[in-house]
C-alpha cells in the first residue's frame, strides 16, 4: 500500500445543469473519488453555460447539494460578460476561454473579445484556455502583451509543446496540462468492422471523437520527450453517452476520471514515469497554479501492484463507456480519505452527496 495526496483534476465536465443524462455532480464526483481525485475544477460549458451570476448560482446550488468530493466551478468567457465574470472571479475556479473548435456554445473567435477578458480578469486569478496550434500561439502572444499567467488546456501537438517550451524560456507566464488520452492512445473503439455510418461526420473518430483530436505517434512522443514542460495532468473528463457517441454526430469527449491514475501508475510500473512525476502534476502544480487550499487530513491509498482490467461496468460515471475498455492496467486506488472521513473504499464510494466543499467558499464559511 502506498499513500499519496488526494489528487486534483483541474479539468472536468460535470454536465450539470442541462446534461444530467451524461453525468451530474453526484455521479461525476463519485467517479472522481473512485479515481483518486479529491478535488475537481468543473468546466462551464453546461446548459446553460456558466457565464453570469445567475448561471453561476444555479450550478453552485446543484454542486452544493450533490458533490461528494471538493470542487470549484469555472466561469466561461462570453462575447459580452468580461465585466460580470471579473466581478465573480474570487468565487470561481478561474476563467475558461474556448478559442477553438469544441463542444458547447462558448467559442470566441474575435480576438478583441479575448483582449477584453485579458484586460478585466484579475491578474492573480487563473485563465484557462482551450486553444490549439495557431490559436494557442495567439494566446501566448496575449499572455506576453498583457503580462499575465495563462494555463493552456489539453495540449496534444509537438508544435504546441515546443512553442510552450520557448515561451517559458522567454519568461512568459504560461503553464499547460496534458490528458491521459494524448499520452496513452486508446485502442480502436468500436473495432473497425463495427464502426457506424456516423463515423467521419464529426471529425473522423466515431467513439474516439475528442477535442483536441487524438494525436499522432510523433506528436505523442514529443509530449513524452518534453514532459518537464508539462505542468499538470488533467483528465478532461468529458462524458457523453454511448448512444450519443454511436449516433450520427458523435459529440467529442471521453470520460477519464476513473482511468487516469491506473494508466499513469501503469506507466510508473513500465518505467516511463515516477510516482513523483504524478504527484507533481496532479497535486503540487495544480495547487500552485490554481491557488487551491490544502485539504487537511486528505489522502489516497493505492496498491501499485494490483493488476486488473478496465471495464465500463465497474465505473461510477453515468456515461456508460470508456475508451480503454478491456485494457489491462497495473495499480489501483484502494481507499480515499477526504478531510478525515473515508470517502471511498474497495469499489464503494462512501462519501455522501453534499459532503464535498466548494474550495473557493471555504474562507467565507469559517
Ligand atoms: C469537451 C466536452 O465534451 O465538454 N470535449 C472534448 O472533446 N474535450 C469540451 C472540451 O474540453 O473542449
Ligand atoms: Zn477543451
Ligand atoms: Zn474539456
Amino acid at each position: 500500500m502506498l499513500k499519496l495526496p488526494g489528487l486534483i483534476d483541474p479539468h472536468v465536465h460535470m454536465r450539470e445543469p442541462g446534461g444530467e443524462h451524461k453525468e451530474d455532480w453526484d455521479s461525476g464526483t463519485a467517479a472522481a473519488l473512485a479515481g483518486g481525485f479529491t478535488l475537481v475544477l468543473a468546466m462551464p460549458n453546461t446548459k446553460p453555460p456558466v457565464t453570469d451570476a445567475a448561471t453561476f448560482e444555479l450550478t453552485l446550488a446543484a454542486a452544493g447539494g450533490k458533490a461528494r468530493c471538493d470542487y470549484a466551478q469555472y466561469l466561461g468567457a462570453g462575447a459580452d460578460n468580461a465585466a460580470e465574470a471579473a466581478a465573480l472571479a474570487g468565487r470561481a475556479a478561474g476563467l475558461k476561454m474556448y478559442l477553438d473548435q469544441t463542444y458547447g456554445p462558448l467559442r470566441l473567435d474575435d480576438m478583441t473579445l479575448w483582449m477584453q477578458h485579458f484586460e478585466r480578469w484579475p491578474a492573480d486569478r487563473p485563465i484557462v484556455v482551450h486553444a490549439e496550434s495557431r490559436s494557442m500561439a495567439a494566446t501566448l502572444l496575449l499572455a506576453g502583451l498583457f503580462d499575465r499567467p495563462v494555463h493552456i488546456a489539453h495540449i496534444s501537438l509537438r508544435e504546441e509543446i515546443l512553442l510552450i517550451r520557448k515561451a517559458k524560456e522567454r519568461g512568459l507566464k504560461v503553464t499547460c496540462e496534458v490528458t491521459p488520452h494524448h499520452l496513452f492512445p486508446p485502442p480502436p473503439n468500436p473495432p473497425p468492422n463495427l464502426r457506424n455510418l456516423g463515423e467521419g461526420q464529426g471529425g473522423g473518430g466515431g467513439r474516439l471523437e475528442v477535442r483536441p483530436r487524438l494525436n499522432t505517434p510523433a506528436d505523442r512522443q514529443a509530449l513524452w520527450d518534453n514532459l518537464d514542460c508539462i505542468d499538470c495532468f488533467a483528465t478532461d473528463h468529458a462524458p457523453h453517452t454511448l448512444a450519443e457517441k454511436d449516433g450520427p454526430n458523435p459529440p467529442p469527449g471521453f470520460p477519464g476520471l476513473e482511468t487516469a491514475l491506473p494508466l499513469l501508475l501503469s506507466a510508473v510500473h513500465a518505467g516511463r514515469l515516477t510516482l513523483d512525476d504524478i504527484i507533481l502534476r496532479s497535486y503540487t502544480n495544480p495547487r500552485r497554479i490554481f491557488h487551491l487550499p490544502e485539504q487537511p487530513d486528505t489522502w489516497i491509498e493505492i496498491d501499485p501492484d494490483a493488476e486488473w482490467t478496465i471495464h465500463a461496468v465497474d465505473t461510477f460515471t453515468r456515461c456508460g463507456w470508456t475508451p480503454y475498455e478491456g485494457q489491462p492496467v497495473r495499480g489501483r486506488v484502494t481507499r480515499v480519505v477526504l478531510r478525515g472521513k473515508e470517502a471511498y473504499q474497495e469499489g464503494k464510494v462512501t462519501a455522501e452527496p453534499g459532503t464535498g466543499k466548494n474550495v473557493r467558499m471555504m474562507n467565507e464559511e469559517c
